[in-house]
Protein backbone atom coordinates (compact mmCIF):
# COMPACT_ATOMS: atom_id res chain seq x y z
CA UNK A 1 0.00 0.00 0.00
CA UNK A 2 1.46 3.48 -1.06
CA UNK A 3 1.44 6.02 1.64
CA UNK A 4 2.40 9.51 1.68
CA UNK A 5 4.14 10.98 4.92
CA UNK A 6 3.83 14.60 5.26
CA UNK A 7 5.43 16.35 8.09
CA UNK A 8 3.86 19.58 8.54
CA UNK A 9 4.39 22.86 10.06
CA UNK A 10 7.48 24.06 7.57
CA UNK A 11 7.23 27.07 5.87
CA UNK A 12 7.14 26.57 2.22
CA UNK A 13 8.28 29.06 -0.69
CA UNK A 14 9.32 29.66 -3.98
CA UNK A 15 8.29 28.95 -7.50
CA UNK A 16 6.29 26.18 -8.38
CA UNK A 17 4.83 25.47 -12.00
CA UNK A 18 1.48 24.36 -13.35
CA UNK A 19 1.30 21.26 -15.39
CA UNK A 20 -1.07 20.80 -18.58
CA UNK A 21 -5.04 20.02 -17.79
CA UNK A 22 -6.85 16.55 -16.79
CA UNK A 23 -9.93 17.97 -18.03
CA UNK A 24 -8.99 19.67 -21.06
CA UNK A 25 -7.07 16.30 -22.17
CA UNK A 26 -9.12 13.62 -21.38
CA UNK A 27 -11.66 14.66 -23.81
CA UNK A 28 -9.16 15.91 -26.56
CA UNK A 29 -7.56 12.51 -26.40
CA UNK A 30 -11.04 10.86 -26.92
CA UNK A 31 -12.31 12.94 -29.72
CA UNK A 32 -8.45 12.35 -31.18
CA UNK A 33 -10.38 8.86 -32.84
CA UNK A 34 -12.16 11.66 -35.72
CA UNK A 35 -8.90 11.98 -36.92
CA UNK A 36 -7.27 9.21 -39.36
CA UNK A 37 -4.24 10.39 -38.75
CA UNK A 38 -1.84 11.59 -36.55
CA UNK A 39 -2.65 13.59 -33.70
CA UNK A 40 0.13 15.30 -31.55
CA UNK A 41 -0.51 16.89 -28.99
CA UNK A 42 1.97 19.05 -26.28
CA UNK A 43 1.73 19.68 -22.14
CA UNK A 44 -0.14 16.07 -21.29
CA UNK A 45 0.51 15.80 -17.90
CA UNK A 46 1.71 12.13 -16.58
CA UNK A 47 -1.58 11.10 -14.91
CA UNK A 48 -3.32 7.31 -14.21
CA UNK A 49 -6.45 9.34 -16.32
CA UNK A 50 -4.51 9.71 -19.07
CA UNK A 51 -2.93 6.04 -18.86
CA UNK A 52 -6.40 4.74 -18.46
CA UNK A 53 -7.31 7.11 -21.74
CA UNK A 54 -4.37 5.39 -23.68
CA UNK A 55 -4.99 2.34 -22.85
CA UNK A 56 -8.79 2.89 -24.13
CA UNK A 57 -7.54 4.11 -27.08
CA UNK A 58 -4.77 1.03 -27.97
CA UNK A 59 -7.66 -0.87 -27.17
CA UNK A 60 -9.63 0.71 -29.88
CA UNK A 61 -7.26 0.17 -32.10
CA UNK A 62 -4.77 3.36 -32.40
CA UNK A 63 -1.19 3.87 -31.83
CA UNK A 64 -0.12 6.04 -29.15
CA UNK A 65 3.79 7.14 -28.51
CA UNK A 66 4.01 9.36 -24.85
CA UNK A 67 7.43 11.11 -24.45
CA UNK A 68 7.90 14.04 -22.28
CA UNK A 69 5.15 15.21 -22.17
CA UNK A 70 3.94 14.64 -25.78
CA UNK A 71 1.39 12.44 -26.78
CA UNK A 72 1.05 11.10 -30.42
CA UNK A 73 -2.08 9.38 -31.38
CA UNK A 74 -2.19 7.29 -34.70
CA UNK A 75 -6.13 6.54 -35.49
CA UNK A 76 -5.55 5.62 -38.57
CA UNK A 77 -6.93 2.29 -38.05
CA UNK A 78 -10.01 1.92 -35.34
CA UNK A 79 -10.39 -2.03 -34.85
CA UNK A 80 -12.60 -1.75 -31.94
CA UNK A 81 -16.14 0.03 -31.16
CA UNK A 82 -16.40 -1.52 -27.70
CA UNK A 83 -14.71 -0.66 -24.38
CA UNK A 84 -14.29 -3.41 -22.37
CA UNK A 85 -15.66 -2.92 -18.42
CA UNK A 86 -12.52 -2.70 -16.64
CA UNK A 87 -11.17 0.17 -18.75
CA UNK A 88 -14.45 2.12 -18.13
CA UNK A 89 -14.57 1.51 -14.37
CA UNK A 90 -11.29 3.42 -14.27
CA UNK A 91 -12.49 7.00 -14.34
CA UNK A 92 -15.62 9.04 -15.52
CA UNK A 93 -14.13 10.99 -18.54
CA UNK A 94 -13.97 7.66 -20.34
CA UNK A 95 -18.24 8.16 -21.42
CA UNK A 96 -16.82 10.91 -23.67
CA UNK A 97 -15.56 7.83 -25.92
CA UNK A 98 -19.33 7.20 -26.72
CA UNK A 99 -19.51 10.54 -28.53
CA UNK A 100 -16.31 10.23 -30.48
CA UNK A 101 -16.92 6.20 -31.22
CA UNK A 102 -20.08 7.20 -32.32
CA UNK A 103 -18.76 9.72 -34.59
CA UNK A 104 -15.91 7.42 -36.36
CA UNK A 105 -18.07 4.30 -36.08
CA UNK A 106 -21.31 5.15 -36.50
CA UNK A 107 -21.63 2.57 -33.25
CA UNK A 108 -20.70 2.50 -29.85
CA UNK A 109 -21.19 0.10 -27.15
CA UNK A 110 -19.86 0.14 -23.09
CA UNK A 111 -21.18 0.23 -19.41
CA UNK A 112 -21.57 3.32 -17.15
CA UNK A 113 -18.06 5.13 -16.39
CA UNK A 114 -16.59 4.90 -13.14
CA UNK A 115 -14.93 7.76 -11.12
CA UNK A 116 -14.85 9.89 -8.08
CA UNK A 117 -18.12 9.51 -5.67
CA UNK A 118 -19.14 12.56 -5.19
CA UNK A 119 -22.89 12.19 -6.34
CA UNK A 120 -25.29 10.02 -8.65
CA UNK A 121 -23.50 11.75 -11.89
CA UNK A 122 -26.29 10.16 -14.11
CA UNK A 123 -25.32 10.22 -17.96
CA UNK A 124 -29.22 10.92 -19.06
CA UNK A 125 -27.93 14.18 -20.77
CA UNK A 126 -25.30 12.62 -22.54
CA UNK A 127 -27.85 9.90 -24.43
CA UNK A 128 -30.26 12.48 -25.43
CA UNK A 129 -27.89 14.73 -26.47
CA UNK A 130 -26.83 11.93 -28.77
CA UNK A 131 -30.27 10.45 -29.55
CA UNK A 132 -31.37 13.75 -31.15
CA UNK A 133 -28.44 13.50 -33.28
CA UNK A 134 -29.92 10.42 -34.94
CA UNK A 135 -28.78 7.99 -31.87
CA UNK A 136 -30.61 4.78 -31.37
CA UNK A 137 -29.54 4.57 -27.96
CA UNK A 138 -30.43 1.21 -25.69
CA UNK A 139 -29.34 0.48 -22.22
CA UNK A 140 -29.71 -2.87 -21.19
CA UNK A 141 -28.88 -2.52 -17.08
CA UNK A 142 -25.38 -0.73 -17.16
CA UNK A 143 -24.64 -1.35 -20.30
CA UNK A 144 -25.19 1.50 -23.12
CA UNK A 145 -25.11 0.61 -26.61
CA UNK A 146 -25.55 3.33 -29.48
CA UNK A 147 -25.81 3.22 -33.26
CA UNK A 148 -26.21 5.35 -36.09
CA UNK A 149 -26.59 4.86 -39.56
CA UNK A 150 -25.94 8.91 -40.02
CA UNK A 151 -25.55 11.55 -37.43
CA UNK A 152 -27.54 14.52 -38.32
CA UNK A 153 -27.36 18.29 -36.90
CA UNK A 154 -30.17 19.04 -34.04
CA UNK A 155 -30.73 21.60 -31.84
CA UNK A 156 -29.94 20.59 -28.09
CA UNK A 157 -31.01 22.26 -25.42
CA UNK A 158 -29.11 20.95 -22.01
CA UNK A 159 -31.69 21.31 -18.72
CA UNK A 160 -27.98 22.04 -17.29
CA UNK A 161 -24.84 22.96 -18.38
CA UNK A 162 -22.37 19.50 -18.06
CA UNK A 163 -19.61 19.80 -18.74
CA UNK A 164 -19.42 16.36 -20.37
CA UNK A 165 -22.60 16.51 -22.13
CA UNK A 166 -20.96 19.25 -23.80
CA UNK A 167 -18.27 17.57 -24.83
CA UNK A 168 -19.97 14.43 -26.10
CA UNK A 169 -22.20 16.28 -28.13
CA UNK A 170 -19.40 18.45 -29.68
CA UNK A 171 -17.47 15.76 -30.68
CA UNK A 172 -20.28 13.84 -31.78
CA UNK A 173 -21.44 16.71 -33.90
CA UNK A 174 -18.64 17.45 -35.44
CA UNK A 175 -18.78 15.12 -37.80
CA UNK A 176 -23.06 15.15 -38.41
CA UNK A 177 -24.50 16.05 -41.59
CA UNK A 178 -25.71 19.60 -41.15
CA UNK A 179 -25.67 22.33 -37.94
CA UNK A 180 -25.50 21.88 -34.46
CA UNK A 181 -26.78 24.49 -31.54
CA UNK A 182 -25.92 23.66 -27.78
CA UNK A 183 -28.13 25.80 -25.59
CA UNK A 184 -27.16 25.83 -22.13
CA UNK A 185 -23.81 24.57 -22.99
CA UNK A 186 -21.14 24.60 -20.42
CA UNK A 187 -18.43 27.30 -20.70
CA UNK A 188 -14.96 26.06 -18.76
CA UNK A 189 -12.05 26.97 -20.65
CA UNK A 190 -12.04 23.11 -21.20
CA UNK A 191 -14.62 23.32 -23.44
CA UNK A 192 -12.69 25.87 -25.53
CA UNK A 193 -9.48 23.86 -25.33
CA UNK A 194 -11.69 21.08 -26.93
CA UNK A 195 -13.14 23.12 -29.56
CA UNK A 196 -9.90 25.03 -30.64
CA UNK A 197 -8.56 21.26 -31.26
CA UNK A 198 -11.48 20.08 -32.85
CA UNK A 199 -11.03 23.54 -35.10
CA UNK A 200 -7.33 23.01 -35.17
CA UNK A 201 -8.20 19.53 -37.13
CA UNK A 202 -10.65 21.47 -39.45
CA UNK A 203 -13.94 21.18 -37.38
CA UNK A 204 -16.20 24.31 -37.66
CA UNK A 205 -17.10 25.13 -34.13
CA UNK A 206 -18.13 28.61 -32.82
CA UNK A 207 -19.36 29.64 -29.40
CA UNK A 208 -17.15 27.52 -27.18
CA UNK A 209 -17.36 29.48 -23.63
CA UNK A 210 -20.22 31.23 -24.31
CA UNK A 211 -22.90 29.15 -23.31
CA UNK A 212 -24.73 28.92 -27.20
CA UNK A 213 -22.33 26.47 -29.09
CA UNK A 214 -22.57 25.81 -33.03
CA UNK A 215 -20.99 23.22 -35.11
CA UNK A 216 -21.22 22.80 -38.48
CA UNK A 217 -20.76 19.27 -39.64
CA UNK A 218 -17.90 18.66 -41.60
CA UNK A 219 -16.77 15.48 -43.91
CA UNK A 220 -13.78 14.46 -41.99
CA UNK A 221 -11.28 15.91 -39.65
CA UNK A 222 -7.48 16.26 -40.68
CA UNK A 223 -4.13 15.60 -38.92
CA UNK A 224 -2.72 18.82 -36.14
CA UNK A 225 -0.66 19.50 -33.17
CA UNK A 226 -2.71 21.29 -30.31
CA UNK A 227 -1.37 22.32 -26.60
CA UNK A 228 -2.94 21.83 -23.79
CA UNK A 229 -3.80 24.05 -21.57
CA UNK A 230 -2.94 24.26 -18.12
CA UNK A 231 -4.67 23.09 -15.47
CA UNK A 232 -6.33 25.17 -13.60
CA UNK A 233 -7.44 23.53 -10.20
CA UNK A 234 -3.85 22.67 -9.89
CA UNK A 235 -3.12 26.75 -9.84
CA UNK A 236 -5.62 26.51 -7.47
CA UNK A 237 -4.49 23.83 -5.34
CA UNK A 238 -0.98 25.27 -5.55
CA UNK A 239 -2.89 28.57 -4.12
CA UNK A 240 -4.25 26.60 -0.95
CA UNK A 241 -0.67 25.09 -0.24
CA UNK A 242 0.44 28.58 -0.31
CA UNK A 243 -1.98 30.36 1.15
CA UNK A 244 -1.81 27.63 3.84
CA UNK A 245 2.34 27.13 4.47
CA UNK A 246 3.74 29.82 3.13
CA UNK A 247 4.31 33.44 3.14
CA UNK A 248 4.44 34.21 -0.47
CA UNK A 249 4.51 31.77 -3.51
CA UNK A 250 4.85 32.28 -7.18
CA UNK A 251 2.99 29.83 -9.27
CA UNK A 252 4.00 29.78 -13.10
CA UNK A 253 2.59 28.89 -16.59
CA UNK A 254 -1.38 29.44 -15.49
CA UNK A 255 -3.76 31.28 -17.84
CA UNK A 256 -4.86 33.83 -15.38
CA UNK A 257 -8.40 34.77 -16.82
CA UNK A 258 -9.00 31.04 -16.40
CA UNK A 259 -8.56 31.71 -12.38
CA UNK A 260 -11.14 34.33 -12.00
CA UNK A 261 -13.57 33.14 -10.44
CA UNK A 262 -11.31 31.37 -7.45
CA UNK A 263 -9.17 34.82 -7.17
CA UNK A 264 -11.50 36.55 -5.67
CA UNK A 265 -12.28 34.11 -2.92
CA UNK A 266 -8.77 33.87 -2.23
CA UNK A 267 -8.37 37.29 -1.71
CA UNK A 268 -11.54 37.42 0.56
CA UNK A 269 -9.39 35.04 2.81
CA UNK A 270 -6.93 37.61 3.00
CA UNK A 271 -4.57 36.49 0.48
CA UNK A 272 -2.24 39.53 -1.62
CA UNK A 273 -2.45 38.30 -5.26
CA UNK A 274 -0.44 40.02 -8.21
CA UNK A 275 -0.64 38.85 -11.64
CA UNK A 276 2.35 38.98 -14.22
CA UNK A 277 2.21 37.87 -17.93
CA UNK A 278 1.70 33.55 -16.85
CA UNK A 279 2.45 33.76 -12.85
CA UNK A 280 0.80 34.27 -10.00
CA UNK A 281 2.27 35.74 -6.31
CA UNK A 282 -0.07 34.70 -4.00
CA UNK A 283 1.49 36.42 -0.44
CA UNK A 284 -0.52 34.44 2.52
CA UNK A 285 -2.42 36.61 5.41
CA UNK A 286 -0.85 36.40 8.61
CA UNK A 287 -4.47 35.36 9.89
CA UNK A 288 -6.80 33.91 7.08
CA UNK A 289 -10.17 35.76 7.03
CA UNK A 290 -13.97 33.33 7.19
CA UNK A 291 -15.94 33.95 4.14
CA UNK A 292 -19.51 33.98 5.10
CA UNK A 293 -20.56 31.91 1.70
CA UNK A 294 -18.73 30.40 -1.16
CA UNK A 295 -21.34 28.70 -3.40
CA UNK A 296 -19.90 25.97 -6.05
CA UNK A 297 -21.36 26.59 -9.67
CA UNK A 298 -21.09 26.04 -13.13
CA UNK A 299 -18.06 28.03 -14.93
CA UNK A 300 -17.86 31.06 -14.79
CA UNK A 301 -18.77 30.53 -11.29
CA UNK A 302 -16.71 29.40 -8.42
CA UNK A 303 -15.64 25.83 -9.36
CA UNK A 304 -16.91 22.69 -7.56
CA UNK A 305 -13.29 20.96 -8.20
CA UNK A 306 -11.94 23.88 -5.54
CA UNK A 307 -14.68 23.40 -3.01
CA UNK A 308 -12.37 20.89 -0.91
CA UNK A 309 -9.61 23.36 -1.67
CA UNK A 310 -11.50 26.18 -0.25
CA UNK A 311 -12.39 24.41 3.19
CA UNK A 312 -8.99 23.57 3.49
CA UNK A 313 -7.86 27.07 3.81
CA UNK A 314 -10.54 28.16 5.96
CA UNK A 315 -10.42 25.35 8.62
CA UNK A 316 -7.29 27.95 9.92
CA UNK A 317 -9.80 31.27 9.30
CA UNK A 318 -10.48 33.58 12.47
CA UNK A 319 -14.42 32.91 12.30
CA UNK A 320 -16.98 30.45 10.76
CA UNK A 321 -17.63 29.90 7.30
CA UNK A 322 -19.90 27.88 5.05
CA UNK A 323 -19.63 26.56 1.36
CA UNK A 324 -22.62 25.68 -0.92
CA UNK A 325 -22.37 23.10 -3.03
CA UNK A 326 -23.98 23.65 -6.43
CA UNK A 327 -22.93 21.39 -8.65
CA UNK A 328 -23.17 17.64 -7.41
CA UNK A 329 -25.38 16.01 -4.48
CA UNK A 330 -22.24 15.01 -2.07
CA UNK A 331 -19.08 16.64 -2.33
CA UNK A 332 -18.35 16.40 1.23
CA UNK A 333 -16.51 13.24 2.29
CA UNK A 334 -12.88 14.86 2.80
CA UNK A 335 -14.75 16.46 5.70
CA UNK A 336 -14.67 14.08 8.12
CA UNK A 337 -10.85 13.54 7.09
CA UNK A 338 -9.90 16.82 7.49
CA UNK A 339 -11.68 17.09 11.28
CA UNK A 340 -9.28 14.21 11.86
CA UNK A 341 -6.39 17.12 11.98
CA UNK A 342 -8.76 19.01 14.11
CA UNK A 343 -10.84 20.80 11.65
CA UNK A 344 -14.21 21.96 12.92
CA UNK A 345 -16.32 21.15 9.83
CA UNK A 346 -19.82 19.77 10.20
CA UNK A 347 -22.07 18.92 6.75
CA UNK A 348 -25.47 19.80 6.48
CA UNK A 349 -26.91 18.38 3.22
CA UNK A 350 -25.23 19.97 0.29
CA UNK A 351 -23.46 23.27 2.86
CA UNK A 352 -20.54 22.71 4.99
CA UNK A 353 -19.85 25.41 7.98
CA UNK A 354 -16.45 25.38 8.77
CA UNK A 355 -15.55 26.61 12.24
CA UNK A 356 -12.07 27.78 12.30
CA UNK A 357 -9.47 26.25 14.68
CA UNK A 358 -5.92 27.30 15.65
CA UNK A 359 -4.00 24.32 15.44
CA UNK A 360 -3.95 21.63 13.48
CA UNK A 361 -2.29 18.26 14.37
CA UNK A 362 -1.08 15.29 12.17
CA UNK A 363 -3.19 12.65 11.70
CA UNK A 364 -3.91 9.11 9.05
CA UNK A 365 -6.19 10.23 6.74
CA UNK A 366 -7.57 8.67 3.91
CA UNK A 367 -8.12 10.08 0.77
CA UNK A 368 -11.87 10.00 -0.31
CA UNK A 369 -11.69 11.76 -3.75
CA UNK A 370 -9.60 13.99 -6.58
CA UNK A 371 -9.68 17.35 -5.30
CA UNK A 372 -10.57 16.10 -1.34
CA UNK A 373 -7.16 14.13 -1.70
CA UNK A 374 -5.37 17.79 -2.64
CA UNK A 375 -7.45 19.63 0.20
CA UNK A 376 -5.76 16.80 2.71
CA UNK A 377 -2.38 17.49 1.06
CA UNK A 378 -2.22 20.83 1.62
CA UNK A 379 -4.31 20.43 5.27
CA UNK A 380 -1.43 17.74 6.39
CA UNK A 381 0.83 20.40 5.24
CA UNK A 382 -0.40 22.80 7.70
CA UNK A 383 -0.60 20.46 10.19
CA UNK A 384 1.96 20.21 13.23
CA UNK A 385 3.45 16.37 13.28
CA UNK A 386 3.23 14.04 10.94
CA UNK A 387 0.64 12.78 8.95
CA UNK A 388 0.25 9.54 6.58
CA UNK A 389 -2.39 9.59 3.45
CA UNK A 390 -3.30 6.69 1.92
CA UNK A 391 -6.08 5.77 -1.30
CA UNK A 392 -3.34 7.84 -3.17
CA UNK A 393 -4.91 6.22 -6.49
CA UNK A 394 -7.83 9.42 -5.97
CA UNK A 395 -4.73 11.83 -6.18
CA UNK A 396 -2.74 10.04 -9.13
CA UNK A 397 -5.62 10.36 -11.35
CA UNK A 398 -4.75 14.34 -11.45
CA UNK A 399 -2.09 15.21 -10.20
CA UNK A 400 1.89 14.22 -11.62
CA UNK A 401 3.76 12.82 -8.67
CA UNK A 402 2.32 15.68 -6.07
CA UNK A 403 5.32 14.80 -3.60
CA UNK A 404 7.68 15.51 -5.97
CA UNK A 405 6.21 19.23 -6.82
CA UNK A 406 5.38 20.37 -3.17
CA UNK A 407 9.38 19.11 -2.15
CA UNK A 408 10.57 21.58 -4.64
CA UNK A 409 8.86 24.39 -2.76
CA UNK A 410 10.23 23.05 0.63
CA UNK A 411 7.81 20.48 1.80
CA UNK A 412 8.86 17.58 3.61
CA UNK A 413 6.28 15.18 1.67
CA UNK A 414 7.99 11.70 0.37
CA UNK A 415 5.72 8.73 -0.69
CA UNK A 416 6.51 5.49 0.48
CA UNK A 417 5.55 2.01 -0.77
CA UNK A 418 4.45 0.10 2.69
CA UNK A 419 4.51 -3.60 2.50
CA UNK A 420 2.06 -4.10 4.78
CA UNK A 421 -1.51 -5.37 2.79
CA UNK A 422 -4.81 -3.21 2.58
CA UNK A 423 -7.47 -4.58 4.54
C1 LIG B 1 -16.55 17.58 -15.25
C2 LIG B 1 -15.15 17.52 -14.67
C3 LIG B 1 -15.21 17.52 -13.15
C4 LIG B 1 -16.00 18.72 -12.66
C5 LIG B 1 -17.36 18.79 -13.34
C6 LIG B 1 -18.12 20.06 -13.01
C7 LIG B 1 -13.93 16.25 -16.32
C8 LIG B 1 -13.20 15.01 -16.66
N1 LIG B 1 -14.52 16.30 -15.12
O1 LIG B 1 -17.25 16.41 -14.83
O2 LIG B 1 -13.88 17.58 -12.68
O3 LIG B 1 -16.20 18.59 -11.28
O4 LIG B 1 -17.19 18.75 -14.77
O5 LIG B 1 -17.36 21.17 -13.31
O6 LIG B 1 -13.93 17.21 -17.08
N2 LIG B 1 -25.50 15.66 -14.80
C9 LIG B 1 -26.72 15.09 -15.04
N3 LIG B 1 -26.87 14.36 -16.17
C10 LIG B 1 -25.86 14.20 -17.08
C11 LIG B 1 -24.62 14.80 -16.83
C12 LIG B 1 -24.45 15.54 -15.67
O7 LIG B 1 -27.65 15.22 -14.24
O8 LIG B 1 -26.07 13.52 -18.11
C13 LIG B 1 -25.28 16.44 -13.55
C14 LIG B 1 -24.23 15.76 -12.65
O9 LIG B 1 -24.81 14.75 -11.87
C15 LIG B 1 -23.74 16.91 -11.84
C16 LIG B 1 -23.82 18.07 -12.83
O10 LIG B 1 -24.71 17.68 -13.86
O11 LIG B 1 -24.59 17.13 -10.75
C17 LIG B 1 -22.49 18.48 -13.43
O12 LIG B 1 -21.92 17.39 -14.09
P1 LIG B 1 -20.98 17.57 -15.36
O13 LIG B 1 -20.81 19.03 -15.66
O14 LIG B 1 -21.48 16.69 -16.43
O15 LIG B 1 -19.60 17.01 -14.81
P2 LIG B 1 -18.62 16.01 -15.52
O16 LIG B 1 -18.54 16.29 -16.97
O17 LIG B 1 -18.92 14.63 -15.07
Amino acid sequence: MEKLVINGGKRLGGEISVHGSKNAVLPIMAASLLVKGETVLHNVPDLSDVSASIDILEYLGAKVKKENGTLTINAAEIVNNDIPDNLMCEMRSSIIFLGSLLARCRQASMCRPGGCDIGLRPIDLHLEALSALGAMVEERGSCISCIARELRGAKIVLAFPSVGATENTMIAAALAKGKTTIINAAREPEICDLADFLNSCGARISGAGEGVVEIEGVERLHSAQHRIIPDRILAATYMTVAALNSNEMIIRDIIPSHLAPVIPVYMKMGCRLSLSGESLKLVSPKKIRHIRNIKTLPYPGFPTDCQALAAAVLIKARGTSTISEGVFENRFNYAAELNRLGADISVDGRTAIIYGVKRLCGAGLKCTDLRGGAAMVAAALAAEGESTLTQLYHIDRGYEAVEKSLACVGADIKRLNDEKKEC
